[in-house]
């Protein structure tokens, strides 16, 4: 029924890894990866099919009911979706032409598209079908339901340390995977991060996401995420993802961002002199591996440098995580929000209810030419 012809997903996403039982060893080995970096080879080639073909989609518009608001954006809000005819549940983006084309992100909107209909991973978010009418355009997705983990982190005030290295664990995997594929994300924040029934993460909000061709200079992100490189409009890359993951693994265990103030611009010279403090409870190999993301110098900064993502998987704060059971979900999720039924939306906050109002005659006809 919601066969997507033209897609090629990969039948199964499991990796294979070879039984390294008998060998014994912490963190991850230099044949692990060889062997990892083969499998993303074929996440690559599947990207690189999809991206390049156009989604047919076999369902209509009204097959689907709106049930409530999940959540809210600067461009507009993301709505859970019944299908009448399945029961199935999913999780729609709408976005307001008008809005997108005052606020110059025509371009971005494409890429967020695309990317959302072409990449498969575990721990992303991907389209299961998009639409488009006189006035809005529509992204439909699986719908996530535990809710985001800004939620869960404010309510826990911090996770707990075999909790933040869990999803810290999941964020690196899916940013090598993402950055294999060229894209650059350039949201990274617990807003985007949405906890699946299962415990396991999934990563949304594509739309700062680009595919990436040497550098860069859009200023674009949520302040207290943004790295040193993309304030100082020096040209950037891959380097700023790695920076809010440096963030976010801090905001995990802290329970508050490493630099705050009360202007952005504050905060902006705070993070361009790399200024922060750990609080006591971080541990030193906590405070190793922040210092080393953290790291306003990106020849220094861990994800950057020659090893690239192998400075995490075998740094000591990760000791324990096995890579390759928890990219094949296997590995027991720490925490598992509460889940009642299919459909279920109490883990997102309640927002004010907005009836759309398509226009009579099709706005921005050109501009959206692509959707
Ligand atoms: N697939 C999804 N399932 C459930 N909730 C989602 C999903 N995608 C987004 N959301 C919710 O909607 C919010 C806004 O979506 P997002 O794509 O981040 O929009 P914006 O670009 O406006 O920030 C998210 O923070 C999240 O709470
Ligand atoms: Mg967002």
């Amino acid at each position: 029924m919601f066969s997507n012809k033209s897609y090629s997903p990969s039948k199964d996403m499991s990796y294979k890894a070879r039984d390294n039982s008998a060998d014994v060893h912490d963190g991850y080995t230099e044949q692990q990866q060889q062997q990892y970096l083969k499998h993303l080879r074929q996440l690559k080639n599947e990207f690189e099919q999809r991206w390049r073909s156009k989604p047919t989609f076999s369902i209509t518009f009204d097959e689907l009911d709106r049930v409530r608001t999940l959540g809210t954006g600067a461009f507009g809000r993301v709505v859970l979706l019944r299908h009448t005819k399945s029961g199935k549940f999913y999780a729609e983006k709408i976005l307001e032409k008008e809005k997108i084309v005052k606020l110059k992100q025509v371009d971005h909107t494409l890429f967020e598209k695309r990317i959302l209909e072409a990449i498969r991973f575990p721990f992303t978010v991907s389209m299961e079908f998009s639409f488009k009418d006189n006035s809005y355009i529509y992204f439909v997705m699986p719908f996530v339901s535990g809710g985001e983990m800004f939620t869960h982190l404010r309510k826990m005030v911090k996770f707990e340390e075999p909790l933040a290295k869990f999803y810290a664990s999941q964020v690196i995997l899916a940013l090598e995977y993402l950055h294999f594929c060229n894209i650059v994300y350039r949201d990274l924040k617990p807003e985007n991060i949405l906890i699946d029934k299962t415990g396991y993460l999934k990563i949304t909000d594509f739309g700062f996401s680009k595919i990436l061709q040497g550098r860069t200079w859009t200023l674009c992100g949520t302040p207290e995420y943004l790295a040193p490189e993309l304030i100082l409009s020096k040209g950037y890359g891959f380097s700023v993802d790695w920076w809010s993951f440096g963030v976010l693994l801090y905001e995990m265990n802290a329970g508050y961002p490493p630099f705050y103030a009360n202007e952005p611009m504050k905060t902006y010279e705070k993070i361009v002199a790399g200024k922060y403090r750990c609080p006591s409870s971080f541990n030193p190999d906590l405070r190793d591996l922040v210092r080393n993301t953290l790291q306003v110098d990106i020849t220094k900064r861990f994800g950057v440098m020659k090893d690239g993502v192998m400075d995490f998987k075998n740094h000591k704060w990760f000791r324990g995580i096995e890579w390759d059971a928890i990219v094949n979900c296997r590995y027991p999720a720490p925490f598992i929000p509460k889940y009642k039924s299919p459909g279920d939306a109490t883990n997102f906050e309640r927002y004010e209810e907005e009836t759309l109002q398509p226009a009579s005659y099709c706005r921005f006809e050109s501009e959206f030419v692509d959707f």
